[in-house]
C-alpha cells in the first residue's frame, strides 16, 4: 500500500464509542454469513436462529459477493470502467471491489463508503491498492450524498464514467422513496456513461419474509426486502444491461454460481446513464 495513494477519512468521534455490541449490525451479520471472523456473539446468535429455519439467507450473502465479482469484472473487462464508488462496502472479505478490478486493470480507482464503525476499523484492509491505482475510504452516510460526492471527487475523476455500487444496502431504507431519491441524487452527480450496480434481497419466498421479520425483531437496524418490480424502478432513466434485473443466480452465471441455490431470493443488475 502506498500512503500517498490511499487514505482513511478520520471519524467524527472515537470509533470505540460508536461500536454497538448489543444488537446485530448488517455488516457483521453479513460477515458471519460469508464465513468471516469480524462479528460478535449477538450477530452469530441471530444468524444461527435465522439459518435454522431459512438457510437461503446465507445464499443471498454468498450470491451477493459472487455478483460483486462478476459485475465488477464485466464492467472492467467489457466496458472499460476504471472508477468505482462502492457504498455500503461491508467488512473486508475475499474479492473486495479493488482486488477484483485491479486484477484486470491495476490502474482502477476505488472509493469505499460505509457508516459502520467496525468497517472503519478494518478499512486498512481495503486500502491495499495496486501502485498504479488508488483506494480510498470515506466514513459517511448514504443519506448524505453531497458529502459522499464531494469527498469521492478528491479521488475519482468526475469527467470520466464511474460505477456506483449499492450492494445489499438499500433494504435499510424504511421508506422506498428515500432509496429512490438518494440513488437519483448520486447518479445525477456522476457523468454520462456512468453505471449503477445494484442488488438487493427480495420477498419472493416465505422463508425470506420470515427472515426479515426475525431480523427486525432481533433489534437490528431493520432491513426490508421488497418485490423485484419495485426495486427495479431504481433504474428508471437508465438503460439496464443484459441480462436485465434478474435473480442473482441468473445474472451472467459462472462455475461459482452453482454453489448457491438457483432460487436465491435476491435480484440484481447494472444500469447505464446515457
Ligand atoms: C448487508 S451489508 C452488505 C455489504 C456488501 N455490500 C455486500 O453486499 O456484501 C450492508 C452494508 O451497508 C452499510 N450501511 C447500512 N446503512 C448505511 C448507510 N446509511 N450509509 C452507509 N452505509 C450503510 C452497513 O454498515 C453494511 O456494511
Amino acid at each position: 500500500m502506498s500512503e500517498q495513494q490511499s487514505s482513511v477519512t478520520p471519524p467524527a468521534k472515537p470509533v470505540s464509542e460508536r461500536i454497538d455490541t448489543t444488537r446485530p449490525h448488517s455488516a457483521r451479520f453479513w460477515n458471519y454469513f460469508v464465513g468471516g471472523k469480524d462479528n460478535y456473539e449477538v450477530d452469530r446468535e441471530v444468524g444461527d436462529q435465522i439459518k435454522a429455519f431459512f438457510p437461503g439467507l446465507v445464499d443471498v450473502a454468498v450470491a451477493g459477493r459472487q455478483f460483486l465479482r462478476r459485475s465488477v469484472s464485466h464492467l472492467v473487462e467489457d466496458h472499460g470502467v476504471r472508477q468505482f464508488l462502492d457504498i455500503g462496502t461491508g467488512l473486508p472479505t475475499a474479492d473486495n471491489t479493488h482486488q477484483v478490478a485491479q486484477e484486470i486493470a491495476p490502474e482502477t480507482r476505488i472509493v469505499y463508503v460505509d457508516n459502520d464503525p467496525l468497517v472503519l476499523t478494518h478499512a486498512r484492509a481495503l486500502l491495499t491498492s495496486s501502485p498504479e491505482g488508488v483506494t480510498d475510504y470515506i466514513d459517511a452516510d448514504l443519506y448524505d450524498p453531497d458529502t459522499i460526492l464531494a469527498e469521492a471527487a478528491k479521488t475519482l475523476d468526475f469527467d470520466r464514467p464511474v460505477a456506483l455500487m449499492l450492494l445489499g444496502i438499500l433494504g435499510h431504507a424504511d421508506d422506498f422513496s428515500k432509496a429512490r431519491e438518494v440513488v437519483g441524487r448520486l447518479m445525477a452527480g456522476l457523468p454520462t456513461g456512468s453505471y449503477l450496480v445494484m442488488y438487493d434481497g427480495t420477498r419472493t419466498s416465505e422463508g425470506m419474509i420470515a427472515a426479515e421479520k426475525a431480523y427486525i425483531e432481533s433489534g437490528a437496524v431493520p432491513y426490508y426486502v421488497r418485490e423485484p418490480d419495485e426495486i427495479v424502478t431504481l433504474f428508471d432513466g437508465l438503460r439496464i444491461l443484459d441480462p436485465g434485473f434478474v435473480r442473482l443466480s441468473e445474472w451472467r452465471p459462472d462455475a461459482d454460481s452453482a454453489t448457491v441455490s438457483a432460487e436465491v431470493d435476491a435480484f440484481g443488475g447494472i444500469g447505464v446513464k446515457e
